[in-house]
């Protein structure tokens, strides 16, 4: 082929990624699907008195829910018409009540006519906490991976909570029907009987850069046409789910669009304003990680200082698949990212919830990068009034530091060993050794732990505290190597006003 030629070819090709760059096609799983697949609920109308129940179907046909307040009286019926992925609102409900539904499908996982239920979160909450499980990158692929993700969403399951958070990294490939329906081969497991609350991740949005298959297997009342930001409140409870990747192709970097910015910053405004009593931040990308990639730099400096001014309680994201958590209080040390940036107030709590089911980051290249300083930039020394060139050097884990899975730890896989990072020396101050703390900027952002292993997190929320748990696929508490560090943190109530 001559050079003109592979020149053209080559325009073409960036012609035809710049084109789906620029626009949100119908889903996958709209164009065809081949299985029957869910039930699963999400939370677009209000929580409390609505919820919206979706499923998939073969083809494009009407299909019938029946809904009722007993599993006897299914009386209610309504049709969603001509569609392949259906979804149904169901409006008019009583908080703190319990309904049940079933729809007129045989399903992959629940063959006949099963019936579901679920309940609604009490206004005002009253005694009960409000549970929120908290599931990271899922991405089933092959027989392990979709075996992983079936064990933890039956977990999940077994925890009843009444909201799902998920990270992002749902699916392996967004433009994929066939990854469509591995994931709903343990969804629904865990999605059928309460609402699920998804951030859309980098996977969602391969091949093209597309995020259509997302908005129509999740249709949320997204803040924007084609972009998958979105908050909700649940009581007191305020959620704002970013997208990473609205403004351009999902990379190693963060591109978000500048109205996503301003839309985050009143969402977070309004949230404070209204007297929110808890605020939590979902993002995909990470913000902070001690993984094989960089911290993402530039979104790092520009929603740190947000998430510190608005003071919220806790930030999760996913994207490297194991468990990290930080506590830290920005310009605590003395440095901000710009002269203009005032101090937090409060620490808040920082998570990577990575894996509820996709591989370990240890099956990357976790404990074999070569060491590097991606991350370094400029800060601002409040006490010289300077910036100062902070180098950080970021390491591989010590792929000798490991325990071995005990009964209720075990990752079901040989190689899936629970290598961590505990930064400390045995003073208890932070490690110089990077055999021991992997980052030189763990102090700096106050790194906590960190684990190769399969979670999920949960938040137990009452009017005056939040409990944070970290729990293994069995349900039991991540403690750490020598049981002395239970994942368990108490979050006091914020007065933000
Ligand atoms: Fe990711
Ligand atoms: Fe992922």
């Amino acid at each position: 082929m001559s050079r003109k030629n592979r020149t053209i070819i080559f325009l073409a090709a960036l012609l035809v990624i710049f084109t789906a760059c620029t626009t949100t096609g119908r889903g996958a799983p709209e164009r065809k699907y081949d299985w029957n697949d869910g039930p699963y609920l999400i939370q677009s109308g209000s929580s409390g008195t609505s919820v919206t129940v979706c499923w998939i179907t073969t083809e494009k046909r009407d299909s019938t829910l029946v809904w009722g307040t007993s599993e006897s009286d299914l009386s209610n019926t309504i049709t969603s018409s001509d569609s392949r992925v259906h979804s149904v609102l169901i409006e008019g409900l009583l908080p703190g009540s319990n309904y049940f539904y079933s729809i007129q499908e045989e399903f992959l996982l629940f063959p006949g006519n099963e019936v579901f239920d679920f309940s609604t979160p009490a206004d005002p909450a009253g005694d009960e906490p409000l549970e929120i499980i908290i599931a990271g990158d899922l991405q089933p692929k092959n027989e392990y991976t979709l075996m992983t993700n079936r064990i933890v969403a039956e977990q999940i399951d077994r925890e009843d909570p009444d909201f799902i958070i998920q990270v992002g990294d749902a699916v392996q490939t967004g433009s994929s029907s066939e990854s469509w329906h591995n994931l709903m081969s343990s969804l629904p497991l865990m999605a059928s009987e309460r609402p699920i609350i998804p951030a859309i991740g980098n996977h969602e949005y391969y091949f093209p850069h597309d995020n259509g298959s997302f908005r129509s297997v999740f249709p949320y009342n997204y803040s924007a046409k084609k972009s998958c930001y979105y908050s909700l409140d649940i009581g007191e409870v305020h959620i704002t789910v970013l997208d990473p990747y609205d403004g351009g192709p999902a990379g190693l970097k963060a591109k978000m669009t500048e109205k996503q910015k301003q839309w985050f910053i009143s969402d977070l405004d309004s949230a404070v304003r209204e007297g929110a009593g808890w605020i939590f931040v979902v993002l995909h990308q990470t913000v902070l990680t001690s993984g094989e990639f960089f911290d993402d730099v530039e979104l790092r400096k520009w929603i740190l200082p947000i998430l510190s001014d608005h003071d919220i309680d806790a930030a999760f994201w996913g994207h490297t698949h194991f468990y990290e958590h930080w506590e830290y209080q920005y310009g605590e040390n003395g440095y901000l990212l710009s002269p203009d940036d005032k101090p937090g107030n409060n620490p808040v709590d920082y998570f990577v919830i990575g894996s509820s089911g996709a591989s370990l980051e240890s099956n990357y290249d976790l404990l074999y990068h070569k060491p590097f300083t991606g991350e370094s930039h400029s800060w601002y020394n409040t006490n010289t009034g300077l910036m100062e060139e902070i180098e950080t050097i970021q390491y591989p884990w010590n792929p000798d530091v490991f325990f071995e899975g005990e009964q209720g730890k075990n990752q079901f896989n040989d190689t899936d060993l629970h290598f961590y990072q505990l930064p400390f020396d045995l003073n208890g101050e932070y490690s110089s050794d990077p055999l021991i703390s992997y980052a030189t900027d763990n102090q700096w952002f106050g790194y906590q732990y960190g684990e190769n292993t399969l979670h999920y997190a949960k938040l137990s929320i009452t009017d005056d505290e939040c409990i944070v748990t970290i729990h293994y696929p069995d349900g039991t508490l991540l403690s750490g190597p020598d049981g002395s560090i239970p994942q368990r943190f108490t979050l006091p109530r914020k007065r933000r006003n």
